[in-house]
């Protein structure tokens, strides 16, 4: 891959009156940052778009601004530029952008009927909308936003004048802050598209869809007013949805390029194609969690199904090349390797990305300077959209500094220190990356016989639909031994190395100890321990890869064929897809009174969907008895006592933390730390952000 020539994407390109300086865009993301719900923009958002255009990307579209607030939010702490008082804080970011050669564009967005379901105002839309049908809609990525008890109401023609005021006064605003550009979202299920879409649309008068003038009149009128008032020399580009999913009056690819048609001719300098599914169907928007848990069947012909998603709206991109002659960005779980190659096919004119580089801003640098094994992959585990979800401020699970840019610096140490590392998961990988490029002398000791830690098992567990961890413990072992660390494979540490070693600085990441419950008969035969399973695994992954491993477990597995989990958090939901996928009736249990602790909001609902639709019984709220040769008894949060039969009863409650080897140490070197699930069993993210914390401060 090293070899690979980015020609096309590293190529300047010409955007309006604009020469970006390469074909890498950064697609609009919220960060749910701006904390006191003023909206106003703060340091967090400065510093992470100065450290994404430091980082090389040639236009960078800032996150979502609302436009007529309190409607139309997508959050409570999403940007606001409604109000001259917002310009200031807009052009900070627009000149630390500028001030690294980037462009930067201004997303205009009104939720329009996928407003903030929390927020306590109605929603507007094109049309009022049924409980029924807006029920029916709800798409799988978007559980909470129409729960029916808001339900849209169509706005009057004053009022759609009075919003197309808005989006021209808000450009104004942008372009007043020094901002290149805006753009429009026209896309996703939001207000614009409640008009340009049918699904949404059952207006009778000159904005209904009867034909495409009409259905297309909102946006066309944003977009010339926009034009008008701000002139040639700022560029507007428009976010579409070429296609809509699972909806017989979805738009379809020909709608799609007719409302392409009409908003080049409305004066739009750039298009931006994307999609949108309803109706329960898995997420296209980050087109990999498509195939997760399972993929619909069949998989529509319209999308590039090839690699399992990633580059799968890229058709819809040049259906729109077809019919414009105004540049296209192509969206999608995109990357440098297949941005190039679509270029190349002449597919689109920019490469979009949203989490390939919130993960690695650093990412296009890396493509210029052909380092492109360094790039920090995204596992798409989506913990930044989902923290969004669940308003709080965006982070990563592969780049701690997310959000974090101006606190979280990686700086030469000011003493250069021997730093001793036990573990090689991620909390001790990432330390030893982090305090490396520092400049201290690491040495890492990892008692099992590969690098990772728990995340090969972790990967082989989760499957390879929609999340790629193997990508990202790659990305750790070609870092640190790039930078020198001192890798001790299959070497356990005890206290003796100390007086070999002898460090000035100890970071313990040993990681957390499988938890066996308190419940009666939890030694039977039909129990499959934690440790059990985890020693067997651990060993054949010292043979095969997760994904080998995975596909030999289909043939043999130490579980029967009816299976009760005993706890209902991540671990356990993973495990029963696992099991479920390799044929096992499953039941789920958990003592806590909700399901799902630690999986990522946005997995979540699809997951548990599927479960439920694979038959899996989930309970909560449950208290363990006892096991027995028959299964395990419980009492049922309504207070009914219950044997769950089983063949086979696993626990997958959390782990506990390790903390005695710290003991035993830290008072034998001058510096120790806990990081890591040693310290407190979370997740990934957790672990990760503790190596780089400890590693900053060293
Ligand atoms: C089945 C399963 C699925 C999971 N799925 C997810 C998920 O989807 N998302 C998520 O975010 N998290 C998930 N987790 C949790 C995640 O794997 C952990 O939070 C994370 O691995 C913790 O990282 P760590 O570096 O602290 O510890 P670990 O990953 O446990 O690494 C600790 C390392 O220390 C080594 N070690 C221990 N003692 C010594 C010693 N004395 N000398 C040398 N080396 C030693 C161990 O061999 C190990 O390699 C999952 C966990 C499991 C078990
Ligand atoms: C954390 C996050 C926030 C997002 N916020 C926005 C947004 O404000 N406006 C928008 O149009 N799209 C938003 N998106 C969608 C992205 O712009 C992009 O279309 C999507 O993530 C697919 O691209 P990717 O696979 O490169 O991540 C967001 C995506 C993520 C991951
Ligand atoms: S949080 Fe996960 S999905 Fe989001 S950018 Fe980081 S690695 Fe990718």
């Amino acid at each position: 891959m090293s070899k690979m020539k980015f020609e096309k994407i590293l190529e300047p390109c010409q955007l309006g009156p604009l020469r970006i300086k390469n074909r890498m865009v950064k697609t609009a993301s919220g960060t749910a940052s701006a904390y006191d719900m003023g909206g106003f923009v703060n340091n967090r958002h400065i510093s992470m778009y100065e450290a994404l255009a430091r980082g090389g990307a040639g236009l960078i579209i800032v996150e979502m601004g609302g436009i007529d607030p309190p409607l139309g939010l997508h959050n409570r702490f999403q940007l606001l530029l409604n109000d001259d008082e917002h310009i200031p804080g807009f052009a900070q970011i627009a000149s630390a952008i500028h001030k690294h050669g980037g462009f930067v564009f201004q997303q205009l967005f009104h939720a329009g009927p996928w407003h903030d379901p929390h927020s306590g105002y109605q929603p507007i839309s094109s049309s009022s909308m049924g409980a029924e049908e807006v029920l029916g809609l709800i798409p799988s990525e978007v559980p909470a936003a129409l729960t029916g008890e808001q339900l849209p109401r169509g706005l009057t023609i004053p009022e759609i004048q009075d919003i197309v005021d808005k989006f021209a006064a808000t450009a104004e605003r942008a372009k007043k802050a020094g901002f290149d550009g805006v753009e429009v979202n026209c896309g996703t299920g939001h207000l614009i598209n409640s008009f340009l879409s049918r699904i949404w649309n059952k207006r009778q008068d000159s904005y209904g869809c009867q034909n495409m003038e009409n259905r297309t009149r909102f946006a066309v009128e944003i977009i010339q007013e926009i034009k008008r008032r701000l002139g040639n020399d700022f560029v507007v580009s428009a976010l579409v949805n070429v296609i809509e999913l699972g909806h017989d009056k979805a738009t379809t690819v020909e709608e799609g390029q007719e409302i392409a048609k009409y908003i080049q001719k409305a004066g739009a300098d750039c298009i931006h194609a994307r999609a949108n599914a309803y109706s329960g169907l898995p997420e296209i928007i980050r087109s990999e969690q498509y195939f997760y848990p399972e993929p619909p069947q069949p998989l529509i012909k319209e999308l590039d199904w090839r690699r399992q998603g990633a580059g799968a709206l890229v058709p819809l991109a040049a259906a729109i090349k077809k019919v414009v002659t105004i540049p296209v960005i192509a969206v999608g779980r995109l990357d440098p390797v297949i941005g190039e190659e679509v270029l190349r096919e002449g597919k689109a004119d920019f490469i979009g990305m949203t989490r390939r580089l919130l993960a690695d801003p650093e990412l296009p640098n890396k493509v210029a300077a052909g380092k492109f094994e360094e790039i920090r992959p995204c596992t798409a585990c989506l913990f930044c959209t989902s923290r969004i979800r669940t308003y709080q401020p965006i982070a990563c699970q592969v780049n701690a500094a997310l959000g974090n840019e101006a606190e979280y610096v990686i700086k030469p140490a000011q003493k250069k220190k021997k730093v001793l590392i036990i573990g090689g998961g991620p909390a001790g990988m990432e330390a030893a990356r982090v305090s490396a490029i520092r400049g201290h002398k690491v040495v890492l000791y990892e008692k099992g016989h590969k690098l990772g830690g728990l995340l090969p098992l972790a990967s082989l567990v989760k499957g390879h639909e929609g999340e790629f961890l193997m990508e990202f413990v790659h990305y750790l072992e070609r870092q640190i031994s790039m930078l020198g660390v001192d890798i001790m494979i299959g070497k356990e540490f005890n206290p003796s190395v100390l007086n070999r070693v002898k460090p000035d600085a100890v970071i313990v990441a040993a990681g957390g100890i499988p938890t066996i419950p308190d419940i009666p008969g939890i030694n039977n035969n039909n129990v499959v321990s934690i440790p059990k399973l985890h020693g067997m695994l651990k060993f054949w992954l010292r043979y095969f890869s997760p994904m080998t491993l995975g596909w030999l477990t289909k043939y043999w597995m130490p579980v029967g064929k009816n299976v009760v989990i005993i706890g209902g958090g991540l671990q356990g939901c993973e495990l029963a897809e696992f099991l479920v996928k390799h044929g096992r009736k499953v039941t789920i249990v958990e003592s806590a009174e909700t399901l799902g602790e630690g999986v990522p909001e946005r997995k979540k609902h699809p997951l548990f969907r599927w479960l439920k639709k694979k038959g899996v019984v989930m309970m909560a709220g449950v208290k363990y008895e006892e096991i027995t040769d028959k299964g395990l008894i419980i009492v049922t949060k309504e207070g009914e006592r219950r044997t769950l039969e089983a063949d086979t009863i696993v626990p997958a409650v959390p782990l506990t933390p390790n903390n005695k080897l710290y003991e035993t140490i830290k008072d034998k070197v001058a510096e120790a730390y806990i990081i890591g699930d040693c310290a407190e069993p979370k997740v990934i993210i957790d672990a990760v952000a503790a190596g780089y914390r400890v590693a900053i401060t060293l």
